[in-house]
């Protein structure tokens, strides 16, 4: 189990597909096991594109986190909570927009592609131009050392570093931080002190990075410090700064070859897509009438499964042996294409009876689900205040 944390977020904006299951999702149950993660439902995200249609949002909150059990996300293991229960994301977008330039929020590649795409939206708002800061406020409120997303919130995590180097240059200068780091090193006990020491030297004066990451390492696993002095510590190791926020790395899920019922990447917005926990009667529909390869006109034509869209779905869902049969069926046309989805179709049939089953007791019982979301935002919040303290501390607003 690695200490650092993992955090990551889905806007509520309508029922995961499958798609999200094999692109994300099971990338964050692999996750829980292996770091502490939060899980958060981004709903304010979500107004900066959806403020006059909120009912959207209020309907998909709830299901969403739904899907997210289904998919075997364990409360025991993660914390799930919703971004406006915890109210401080809103008290540090706020803190950081104040040193932010508003160069860097106009310059983040998705701001000009978002609005022409959606272009039916106004989006020349406040808000929305601030996206990434509000997402770099749910980062850097857990010191989140990973977040697992897709290729396009890249330039978001690369954003929400820069954004914590910019605090921490401006607001690291803590009054005898020197005199503090040294007594901190002392509370290691002396022999950690003494390799902690070796390799701030090594990385200081040769540039070494292993010597860096052992001394993170080294850092990590001292039980005894408090969450002040360790952040002491790391920023002594890099350079007598101190880390008052972390800066996170992008965790990139595996470009999710998922495709929709036309080929396609699957999404919601092509209108290609199978959500989780559909209707099985509307899968098998929606797999049987998927086009194929289109020189498979009569059922005695060879075909050729580099062209077909099932097959692409084979490569999700078929084991070796399924996927030789539908390449030498296909091509000798010693198969129909309805024989040859017949597999792919028990599939995710048998995928989705688990996602149904998991899913069931929340449905029954929606107490469950409030009380799931509500100890996770409890959890949120205690991480979330502590951080709250510190920023506060560093930007002169602990008056009293
Ligand atoms: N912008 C993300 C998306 O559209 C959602 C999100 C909001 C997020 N805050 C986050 C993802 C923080 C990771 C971390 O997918
Ligand atoms: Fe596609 Fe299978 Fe038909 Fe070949 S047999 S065209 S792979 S559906």
């Amino acid at each position: 189990m690695f200490t650092e944390r993992v955090v990551s977020g889905m806007r509520p904006t309508g029922a995961l597909h499958l798609g999200h299951f094999h692109g994300a999702l099971k990338n964050w149950v692999r996750l829980q096991s292996e770091h502490p993660c939060l899980f958060f439902v981004a709903d304010w995200h979500a107004l900066t594109t959806h403020y006059d249609s909120p009912d959207v949002i209020g309907d998909n909150v709830w299901e969403m986190v739904i899907d997210w059990l289904a998919a075997g996300i364990d409360p025991q293991q993660s914390v799930l909570f919703i971004q406006s229960r915890v109210p401080e994301h809103a008290e540090l977008h706020l803190l950081l927009s104040m040193i932010t330039p508003l160069g860097w929020l106009e310059r983040v590649p998705t701001y000009k592609d978002q609005q022409e795409k959606l272009s039916e939206r106004d989006l020349s708002t406040y808000g929305f131009l601030g996206y990434p800061l509000l997402q770099a406020a749910d980062i850097l409120m857990y010191r989140a050392a990973w977040v697992p997303v897709g290729e396009d919130q890249v330039p978001h995590v690369e954003f929400t570093r820069e954004i914590a180097r910019r605090f921490n240059h401006l607001f690291g200068r803590e009054p005898g931080f020197e005199d503090k780091a040294r007594e901190a090193v002392k509370k290691l006990g002396s022999k950690r002190a003494k390799l902690y020491q070796q390799m701030r030297t090594r990385y200081q004066e040769q540039g070494d990075d292993t010597a860096l990451q052992q001394g993170r390492e080294l850092l990590e696993l001292a039980q005894n410090l408090s969450m002040g002095d360790r952040e002491r510590l790391f920023g002594y190791l890099e350079g007598s700064r101190r880390i008052i926020l972390a800066e996170p790395q992008a965790l990139l899920t595996e470009a999710s070859r998922m495709p929709g019922i036309d080929g396609q990447k699957m999404s919601k917005s092509y209108g290609n897509s199978i959500a989780m926990r559909e209707d099985p009667e509307s899968v098998r529909r929606k797999i049987r009438t998927m086009p194929t390869d289109p020189a498979r006109v009569r059922r005695t034509d060879p075909g050729e499964p580099e062209r077909c869209p099932v097959w692409q779905l084979h490569l999700v869902y078929s084991d070796e042996a399924t996927r030789e049969w539908v390449q030498v069926g296909c091509r000798s046309a010693s198969i129909g294409c309805l024989e040859c989805k017949q597999p792919v179709i028990d599939a995710i049939l048998a995928e989705q009876q688990v996602f149904r089953e998991r899913a069931q007791p929340y449905l029954d019982d929606p107490s469950l689900l409030r009380n799931i979301v509500a100890d996770g935002c409890e959890q949120a919040r205690k991480i979330a205040q502590e951080t709250m303290r510190e920023v506060r501390e560093a930007m002169g607003l602990d008056f009293d």
